[in-house]
Parts: structure tokens; C-alpha cells; sequence
């Protein structure tokens, strides 16, 4: 199996680069965000707080979050229902970053990765996918862009859609999270070793993702 591990903080366009290079060259696409996402919906419906780190562990033991494929686009379920659109909310975002600090979260998910990774040709995006989920991976790319470009094209996304969007807000946002997801103590967001680091801040979606398909074909070759 070939397996490409695409890391990075939040709002670098790592879902949809990944998504794009996936589609190209036929592989499956793995957002391993939406994992911790479901975990952190799961935490806000139940009304667990993430520092409650026993409840959360409890929890852990009657929930299951479970990936399923349908051609290129991943779904998620948690407990068997899918929660594919319910877990892109600010609230979720930074729920699921403070629940993946937690080693219990992490070591359930763990499993569940490296299987997909072992039956299937996959871009796995995250933030620990080079350097602990799948540290052999045959390509591992670091993306990355300034926090405030990242929270210009979030802005930009959240108002396409319609919805209202604070940049100040939004960039206040992401710079936690950073700090958050590469400040904690296990598994924290950094380039993996021997990985290619992408910075996306001054190009285009379309120039980033011929850049990251460009990368993965030529080792494929
Ligand atoms: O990629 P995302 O924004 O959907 O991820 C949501 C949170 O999940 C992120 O802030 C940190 C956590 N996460 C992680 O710790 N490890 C991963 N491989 C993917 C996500």
C-alpha cells in the first residue's frame, strides 16, 4: 500500500488539497480531524468538559466513531449515526482540539487509522500523521500557511457560504489552536523527520495543490 501523510495546522487547505491530489491519483482520502471531532461533538452533546479527563475516558468506552468511504468522500459516524455535517462548527473545532490532548482519545484512535492505512492507498491528513501514525509513510508533507492568511481564506469561505465571519475573531481562533495543537505533550503538531515542508502562504489553491500532486507523483515513480 502507498501512503501519503499530509500534517499541518489549522486552515493551511490541507483537507482540500488532499482531497484534490486523492482524486487525481485514485487513492482514498482520510481527514483524521473528523475524528477528533467526533469525539468532541460527542463531549459537547453530553454536556463532558475536556478537562474532565476520567469522564472522558468513560465515555470513550460507549461511544464508537467509525469512517466509511463512498468513492473518494469520507463520512463519519459516531455511535451509528452520521455526524458528517454536524461537526464543522467553531464550538467543535476547538473542542476536538482540547479532547485530542488527552492520551486516552488519541490511543483509540491510533488503531483505527493505521487500519485504513494498511488495506487502503491513502493521503491521511492531520497532524500527527508523519510522525506517529504512520512514520514509514512513503511521503510526508507539512502544510503550512501564516496564521493570518489561514484565517483570510476561512473569512473568505465562511461568507461564500453565507455564513457571518469575524476575521479577529477567526484568527484569534486559529492562534489558539495552534498553540494548543502544538504545545501538548503527546503527539504535537511538528514536521515530521524527513518530511517536505509546503508553505502555502503566498500560493494559490490551484498552485498548491499541483505542487503536493507533483510531490507524491514523483515518488510514486
Ligand atoms: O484538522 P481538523 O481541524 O479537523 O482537526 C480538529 C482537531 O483535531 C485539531 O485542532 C487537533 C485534532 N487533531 C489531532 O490532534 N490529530 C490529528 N491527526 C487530526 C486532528
Amino acid at each position: 500500500m502507498f501512503s501519503v501523510a499530509i500534517d499541518g495546522p489549522a486552515g493551511a487547505g490541507k483537507s482540500t488539497i488532499a482531497r484534490s491530489a486523492a482524486t487525481q491519483l485514485g487513492f482514498i482520502y482520510v481527514d483524521t480531524g473528523a475524528l477528533y471531532r467526533a469525539v468532541g461533538l460527542h463531549c459537547i452533546r453530553s454536556g463532558i468538559s475536556a478537562e474532565d479527563t476520567q469522564a472522558v475516558a468513560d465515555c470513550l468506552e460507549k461511544i464508537t466513531v467509525e469512517l466509511a468511504f463512498k468513492g473518494t468522500e469520507q463520512r463519519v459516524f459516531l455511535c451509528g449515526e452520521d455526524i458528517s455535517d454536524d461537526i464543522r462548527s467553531e464550538a467543535v473545532s476547538m473542542m476536538a482540539s482540547n479532547v485530542s490532548k488527552l492520551p486516552v482519545v488519541r490511543q483509540l484512535l491510533l488503531g483505527l487509522q493505521r487500519d485504513i492505512a494498511s488495506k487502503n492507498n491513502v493521503i491521511m491528513d492531520g497532524r500527527d500523521i508523519g510522525t506517529v501514525v504512520l512514520p514509514n509513510a512513503d511521503v510526508k508533507i507539512f502544510l503550512t500557511a501564516s496564521p493570518e492568511s489561514r484565517a483570510k481564506r476561512r473569512t473568505l469561505q465562511l461568507e461564500q457560504k453565507g455564513e457571518t465571519a469575524d476575521y479577529d475573531i477567526i484568527l484569534e481562533d486559529i492562534k489558539k489552536r495552534d498553540y494548543n495543537d502544538s504545545h501538548r505533550e503527546i503527539a504535537p503538531l511538528k514536521p515530521a523527520e524527513g518530511g517536505i515542508i509546503v508553505d502555502t502562504t503566498e500560493l494559490t489553491l490551484e498552485q498548491s495543490i499541483k505542487k503536493i500532486t507533483e510531490i507524491i507523483s514523483g515518488r510514486i515513480e
